[in-house]
């Protein structure tokens, strides 16, 4: 692993007496680091602010995101996890978890003349991992298949940042603003573009589910619109529904495709989605 211990505030070197570590992502005002140290094994997250630009306003809740998350933790009742600020917004650590995503798992599914059918048994430990959250009373809001790391024992959902279902404080809470186009409800995405805001929902997350095991298995969006489509321009396609007419091969097609149906009150509830898989 590389990269200079320098980089990682003082309380995180302190807490974690790092061995090893690797700069895993550094984008949007999110910095994650993978880490060794005498304490374990950890995933460091520090958020900073995205500075505006002459076509981008700025973004200053990126450098609250990790400390949001780890109220999260805390009021989802994790316990190896810590949080706390540094010089340009605030940092969390947590368990690192081994294994492929979801989207890199399902790579042999995607392929032009593949005949490799993605698995019901992967899917179904996405939805448990979904489901386990939804049971707590809480919606995700950042479901995409990036954050489903598919483990030897389980599946693991991260990436709570977004999460909404209780008490955040105020000092680290910031408004949902929808995510990620491709796995947005088209709910959402109208209200992004009405208000600018929106309501996170264990039915967009089913959603956003929906949308991920179609991608990761075929390589194609739920909704049409074309790669280089502003922002706006893709939610406009997504609230009119333009769904794209893609299947995921096998018995797992229906069911997607009724997760992904356009009004929240059609989709299954997690629950359902896995009852119908096992
Ligand atoms: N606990 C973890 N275990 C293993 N890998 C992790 C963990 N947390 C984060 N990662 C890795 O770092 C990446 C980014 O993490 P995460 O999604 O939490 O940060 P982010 O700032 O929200 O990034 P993005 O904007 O891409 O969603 C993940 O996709 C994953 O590869
Ligand atoms: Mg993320």
């Amino acid at each position: 692993m590389s990269g200079s211990p320098a980089e990682l505030p003082i309380v995180v070197l302190d807490a974690l007496m790092p061995t090893a570590q690797r700069l895993v992502v550094n984008r949007r005002g999110s910095m994650v680091w993978e880490v060794e140290g005498n304490r374990g094994h950890y995933a460091v997250k520090l958020g900073y602010p995205i500075e505006a630009t002459a076509d981008w306003p700025g973004q200053p809740w990126t450098a609250l995101a990790p400390a949001r998350e780890g109220t999260v933790l805390h009021r989802l009742g994790f316990d190896d996890f810590a949080y706390g600020e540094w010089e340009r917004g605030t940092w969390n650590f947590q368990p690192w978890h081994e294994g492929p995503d979801l989207y890199q798992l399902w790579e042999p599914c995607r392929g032009r003349e593949s005949t490799v059918e993605p698995h019901t048994s992967v899917a179904l430990g996405c939805v448990e991992a979904l489901a386990e959250l939804h049971s707590k009373g809480w919606a995700h809001g950042d479901v995409q298949p990036a954050h489903f790391i598919i483990g030897p024992e389980r599946t693991h959902l991260i990436d709570l940042a977004l999460a909404r279902g209780g008490c955040v404080p105020e000092s680290y809470d910031f408004p949902f603003r929808g995510c990620l186009v491709h796995y947005e409800a088209p709910e959402i995405a109208r209200s992004v573009l009405a208000t600018g805001e929106a309501e996170a929902t264990q039915a967009a997350d089913t959603y956003a589910l929906g949308a991920s095991l179609l991608i990761s298995a075929t390589g194609w969006r739920a909704v049409e619109y074309p790669d280089d489509a502003p922002r706006p321009v893709q939610r406009e396609a997504v609230a009119a529904g333009r769904r794209r007419s893609v299947k995921v091969p096998g018995e797992m097609g229906e069911l997607i495709d009724a997760m992904l149906s356009h009004s929240p009150e059609d989709r299954p509830t997690i629950y359902e989605v896995g009852k119908a898989l096992s």
